[in-house]
């Protein structure tokens, strides 16, 4: 599964980009401008001059107008040869194409050209230029260097005076100059007039250029006459032009009038084995580059790995300070393979049994957390060890844990992320607490002898200083998540003390809403012990004035037993004596009791006031419960009741009597 998925995408990926690289099209083309699908104006052509896009089956390279001149060239460039390797292209196009002149007074004709790409039209190259070369310079000065260079086939309808002699009309093969043709052919006056067909091929082999020209007759006969040519034998190419170059062609008129227009062209070169020599070395090293990124990506990738790997195996080997790993084969061993015998209850998370651990010498209750787990999660760590770490009197002493059905290979690393979220059983043991929990004692307890006001008020001390510990003590705080009487636990001494703290982070519980984690313990009845701060905007931001809502409600729970926060804010506002609120069951002796009770009320009642400033902290709430502090201002108790006892309405359930 995992293992493979990035890595095989990433040389996908590479293989795609080299495949890319090396494997460019081979320039061939084939354009009839009577019909539009075999051209794409915009990425296949550039209209430079006077030179006007296909309309009506064929360009005009020149206006019909004296003083034009115009070029129209394929848009991407045309490799010639390979700099690196000298391997140069062979390449043949062919071009239909009409000279028509409209009265006898005729030039300068047109050309077929190859030069720097991309084209650039010269300036003042009107006339006798054919648009291929700036216009004569005052120096005389005749031959283009550097990108102006050019190789062209020239049709020329014109005798400038550099012109050979004998005929206006003549084909010739230009490098670089157009005074100074390689060779010409000369022509019939008047017979570059028409439609006309044009071969160009070059031979890499020979070097040779050669160009044919035939017309159509009169008739339009497509037998075409014998053809004329020019030829010529080419320098070494590398010398006449760069390996990139521009082809296309272009026109001008001088003093007279004439159109020159394209009706179809069609280009092939060797380009695409030149293309790939020219790509090997390139496409090498990008393969090569791309290479060494998924090497080191994958690298980095296993180093990483190794490390979360190292982590955890430390983790479970050494434990947390204070916290070990068990063996589950010694955890089933001590629970009778978590009979039901010795099941003590089912929590939030999972089933709690209890057993005789025989490598600790004591009893324990093993806690079987059945939740999806974010094992190898940092938080699962974090968590784990904050547990562990965190040691008070009041708290229910955490012995280990243990994990079942892992495998620590380094395999479950490598493909970490894709993992982690696997489904795995968490057990977590604790000391056992003979007494059970404060919620059975309160509601469910035959046992009257501790029914008394000094039992309970110990209780809520316990609690109180538990959380102290937790909010005031511990750096950085801790907070508990889920204060109820199911969680506070009772020795055989009735000592009270916290457990499940944290839990609500180790197993991947949804905490939004009041059920997961919360209330879904046995029977919790219909008191709702959480911050109704927490559910207002739709999502649980749990902090340390949340715990100290839930010790409040908690205190309530204690003294008036089974009653809702808003009966006994209803009777406190009422200036009624909030002692008759109590539960009826308590024993109590004597004034200062009964005045002990009234403070605890009061606290459980500023505890858990509805807005998150109006609480004490749990130093004041603990000042109070064990230094006699006088009670934090409680007027708004009064004041605000009213807008606070509708929120608890809404957010609260309420008690039955
Ligand atoms: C261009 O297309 C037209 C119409 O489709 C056709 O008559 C003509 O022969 C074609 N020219 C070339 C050179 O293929
Ligand atoms: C070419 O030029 C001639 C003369 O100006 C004009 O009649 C014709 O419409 C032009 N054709 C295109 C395609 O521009
Ligand atoms: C071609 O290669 C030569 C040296 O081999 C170098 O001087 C020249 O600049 C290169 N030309 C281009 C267009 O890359
Ligand atoms: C000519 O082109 C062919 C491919 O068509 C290539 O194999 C050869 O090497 C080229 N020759 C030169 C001299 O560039
Ligand atoms: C270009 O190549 C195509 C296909 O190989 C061929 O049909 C066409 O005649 C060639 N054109 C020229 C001008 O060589
Ligand atoms: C060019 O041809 C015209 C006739 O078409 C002739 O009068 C003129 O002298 C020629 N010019 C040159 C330079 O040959
Ligand atoms: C072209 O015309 C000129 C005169 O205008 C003449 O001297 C010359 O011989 C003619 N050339 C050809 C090839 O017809
Ligand atoms: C000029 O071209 C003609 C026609 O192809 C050819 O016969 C002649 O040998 C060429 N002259 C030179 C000097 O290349």
């Amino acid at each position: 599964m995992g293992i493979g998925t990035p890595q095989l995408l990433l040389v996908a990926v590479a293989l795609v980009f080299s495949i890319a690289a090396a494997d460019s099209p081979a320039v061939s083309f084939s354009f009839n401008f009577s019909n539009p699908s075999t051209y794409n104006q915009e990425a296949d052509l550039k209209f430079e001059g006077d030179a006007t896009p296909p309309r009506d089956g064929l360009v005009n390279l020149t206006c019909s107008m004296v003083g034009c001149k115009g070029r129209m060239s394929y848009a991407q460039p045309v490799h010639l040869y390979d700099n690196a390797t000298t391997v140069v292209a062979s390449f043949s196009t062919r071009f239909t194409f009409a000279i028509i002149r409209s009265d006898r007074c005729k030039g300068d004709g047109m050309a077929f050209f190859l030069a720097s790409y991309p084209s650039v039209l010269p300036p003042s190259s009107s006339g006798g230029s054919l648009g291929l070369i700036a216009g004569p310079a005052a120096d005389g000065k005749t031959t283009a260097l550097g990108a102006d260079r050019f190789i062209a086939v020239e049709f020329d309808t014109y005798n400038n005076s550099f012109d050979p002699k004998g005929s206006n009309d003549h084909i010739g093969i230009d490098i670089s100059s157009v005074q100074m043709s390689i060779n010409t052919t000369l022509l019939p006056n008047f017979s570059l007039h028409g439609i006309m067909t044009a071969d160009i091929t070059f031979d890499n082999r020979t070097r040779m250029l050669v160009a044919s020209l035939w017309w159509l007759d009169d008739k339009n006969d497509p037998s075409p006459t014998k053809p004329v040519q020019v030829s010529t034998q080419l320098p070494e190419i590398q010398t006449l032009l760069p390996p990139e170059v521009a082809v296309g062609f272009s026109a001008a008129t001088g003093s007279c009038r004439e159109l020159h227009q394209i009706m179809s062209w069609t280009f092939n070169s060797t380009l695409a084995r030149i293309h790939k020599e020219r790509n090997k070395i390139p496409g090498l090293l990008g393969g090569l580059i791309i290479g060494g990124v998924v090497a080191l990506a994958l690298a980095l990738w296993f180093l990483l790995s190794c490390w979360k790997w190292k982590r955890v195996l430390n983790f479970f080997r050494k434990g947390t300070a204070g916290a070990r790993r068990f063996e589950y084969h010694d955890l089933a061993t001590a629970t009778k393979n978590f009979s039901d015998v010795y099941k003590l209850g089912e929590g939030a998370f999972g089933k709690v049994y209890r057993g005789y651990l025989q490598e600790l010498h004591r009893d324990v209750a093993v806690k079987k957390i059945v939740k999806e787990l974010n094992v190898g999660h940092k938080d699962f760590f974090s968590e784990v060890t904050t547990i562990s770490e965190a040691r008070h009197k009041n708290l229910v002493k955490f012995y280990g844990w243990c994990i079942r059905g892992h495998s620590w290979n380094i395999l479950h690393f490598l493909c970490g992320w894709c993992w982690s979220m696997e489904k795995k059983e968490l057990f977590l043991v604790y000391e056992l607490m003979k007494n059970g929990n404060l919620h059975e004692y309160l509601h469910e307890s035959k046992v009257t002898e501790v029914q008394s006001w000094r039992t309970r008020y110990k209780i809520a001390k316990d609690i109180g200083s538990a959380l102290f510990y937790l909010h005031h003590d511990c750096k950085p705080c801790i907070l508990h998540r889920d204060i109820k009487p199911c969680n506070i636990l009772l020795d055989e001494n009735f000592n009270a003390k916290l457990a499940d703290f944290g839990l609500s982070r180790i197993a991947k519980t949804t905490v939004v809403g009041t059920v997961e984690g919360y209330v879904l313990t046995t029977a919790a009845g219909p008191i709702d012990y959480m911050d109704p701060q927490c559910k207002k905007h739709g999502k649980v931001r749990i902090d340390c004035p949340s715990d100290v809502y839930s010790f409040g409600i908690v205190l309530l729970e204690i003294t008036c037993t089974g009653k809702s926060r808003e009966q006994i804010c209803g009777l406190y506002r009422s200036k009624g004596d909030v002692v008759k609120a109590a539960d009826t069951r308590l024993e109590f002796g004597g004034d200062s009791e009964r005045r002990k009770m009234e403070r605890v009320i009061v606290l459980g009642l500023l505890c858990s006031a509805f807005e998150t400033r109006d609480r004490p902290t749990m130093q004041q709430a603990m000042d109070v419960l064990e230094r006699n502090a006088p009670l934090p201002d409680h007027n708004f108790i009064t004041n605000s009741a009213l807008a606070s006892s509708d929120h608890d309405a809404s957010s609260a359930s309420v008690a039955n009597i």
